[in-house]
């Protein structure tokens, strides 16, 4: 058994909650990933059960151990990510008193509108860097007390999803400062709760768990959890970050030259930067960076790989994904005019419509299932696209490079399409669990085994191919005008 010592990054994903395991080197020792159920009981809802989280971490945890040759004397520090935005609601016991609500929940838009109203749009983008979104945690909570008042009455601490794991890690109530900034009720400039929002809400901070920088340590594994998971009591966890800024420190998107492209469930165009920038408008993200004292930007599409998840789960449910991008690969640009729009779960940026919807427009008998699947990957990358020149429109200096990363990112065709789309080449990082390497990544440098995230970053990223836009890169401007005018144009059309 290897006795180097490692780094533990945990990731409670919307698909799985994961677990990988690095040693001083980068070096993936290990990794496993339980998959969790998500349930829409509603058009717009989106809900998973907190318990089911650490149910399927705990089994991580223990497949890891068991699998791979760690020994849990050899964990050095724990580093935790993990989807943003999430409400978990516990009552004084620490008892969760309803189910999750999502990143990609779209029922709040009524309490949006409220929260521009009483705190006024222009302040609220001056406090916390962002204008109200559906998935946000504030308006989702101000949701539970409109509808839910049994339930909110007994809201002892609101916590986003890694928070609750953390809890189960060691009974500290913490965040990260990233995650923080995804709330809606953090102080962008001050990295602090905002009291002011806070009293104008009437949320209560001490419902609010204290904030970290990434790389400070929250708490130690506490006895209980050491016998419910192998963990040894006592190794140090660290705050990490909410999944794309520990995805973009795991590409090493840790300076203003280098951003990042997401293909998870979620897709993202991420651009880090040394100051609160702002976007006016708040059509943009603008939340603490997982790096102390910087920030950054990003463009967030609901459903980027989570449109073709549920393309094949749908529509060829019997199929692998590779096979299915291979009858892609042999499908001219442009897919035989078949579009999809990819707005399965209404979209944010640059849209911020809860209401709009998904649609294949075009088809033909012509079509096949290769056309159709091209089709998908062509509409998320021209939603990335809208993404970045949203950010480009904002004057920030162009990056040196774009990485990318997300399991949509293994397939080397979705790749090239959006290289084409984009019109810039990507570097593809090689490890596919960013997000927990890049928690890890935190956790080593707070533990000291690594000088600074930059170090870390160059020691343990590995660009695994390089992807450059090929001839026909133009000839998607015109499809690119299209999509956005039949998107435009359905607007308003969809039934709720
Ligand atoms: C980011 C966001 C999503 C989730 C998905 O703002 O909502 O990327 O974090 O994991």
């Amino acid at each position: 058994m290897s006795k180097k010592p490692c780094i533990l990054g945990l990731d409670i994903s919307t698909t799985a909650s994961k677990a990988v395991c690095l040693d001083s080197t980068g070096q993936i020792l290990g990794q496993t990933a339980t998959e969790h159920k998500i349930s829409h009981p509603n058009p717009l809802w989106s809900e998973q059960n907190p318990t089911d989280w650490w149910t399927a971490m705990r089994q991580s945890i223990q497949t890891l151990i068991e699998l791979s040759s760690v020994d849990p004397k050899q964990i050095q520090a724990i580093g935790l990510t993990g989807q943003m935005h999430g409400l978990v609601l516990m009552d004084s016991d620490n008892r969760v008193l309803r189910p999750a609500i999502l990143w990609n929940d779209g029922r709040s838009n009524a309490q949006c509108e409220m929260i521009r109203e009483r705190i006024g749009r222009e302040s609220l983008i001056a406090i916390t860097g962002n204008d109200a979104f559906t998935g946000f945690t504030a308006p989702k909570l101000l949701w539970v007390r409109d509808h839910e008042p049994n339930c909110y009455a007994q809201i002892a601490k609101v916590l986003l999803p890694k928070d609750y794991i953390r809890w189960h890690l060691s009974s500290e109530y913490a965040t990260d400062l990233a995650g923080a900034g995804g709330t809606l009720l953090l102080d962008l400039s001050k990295r602090t709760w905002s009291t002011d929002l806070l009293k104008e809400l009437q949320i209560p901070e001490t419902w609010l768990p204290p904030t970290y920088e990434g790389i400070q340590c929250t708490g130690t594994v506490s006895r209980t959890c050491a016998l419910e998971t192998g963990l040894l009591e006592g190794t140090q966890i660290f705050a990490g970050g909410g999944d794309q800024s520990t995805q973009a420190i795991g590409v090493g998107a840790v300076d203003p030259n280098t951003w990042a492209v997401t293909l998870g469930t979620s897709g993202v165009v991420f651009a880090p930067s040394v100051d609160p920038i702002i976007e006016p408008m708040g059509r943009v993200h603008a939340f603490p960076h997982a790096m102390p004292q910087t920030w950054h930007l990003m463009g967030v599409m609901l459903s980027a790989a989570g449109s073709l998840q549920w393309y094949r789960d749908t529509l060829a449910p019997q199929i692998d994904f590779e096979p299915l991008l291979i009858e892609a690969t042999d499908i001219d640009f442009g897919s035989n005019g078949l579009y999809f729009l990819p707005y399965l779960t209404g979209e944010r940026t640059p849209h911020a419509d809860p209401l709009l919807r998904g649609s294949f427009i075009g088809l033909t008998s012509r079509h096949t299932r290769g056309h159709m699947t091209r089709a998908v990957l062509e509409g998320v990358s021209y939603g990335l696209k809208d993404n970045l020149n949203l950010l480009q429109q904002m004057g920030l200096p162009s990056p040196k490079r774009i990485r990318i990363s997300g399991g949509g990112a293994q397939s080397h065709v979705w790749c090239q399409i959006l290289a084409d789309i984009l019109g810039n080449p990507l570097e593809v990082v090689k490890s596919s669990e960013g997000a927990a390497v890049g928690a890890a990544l935190l956790a080593g440098v707070g533990q000291g085994i690594w000088s600074s995230i930059h170090q870390a970053c160059d020691t343990a990223i590995t660009i695994q191919s390089k992807i450059y836009p090929e001839e026909s890169a133009n000839e998607y401007e015109d499809r690119h005008r299209n999509f956005n005018d039949l998107n435009t144009r359905l607007k308003g059309f969809y039934i709720t």
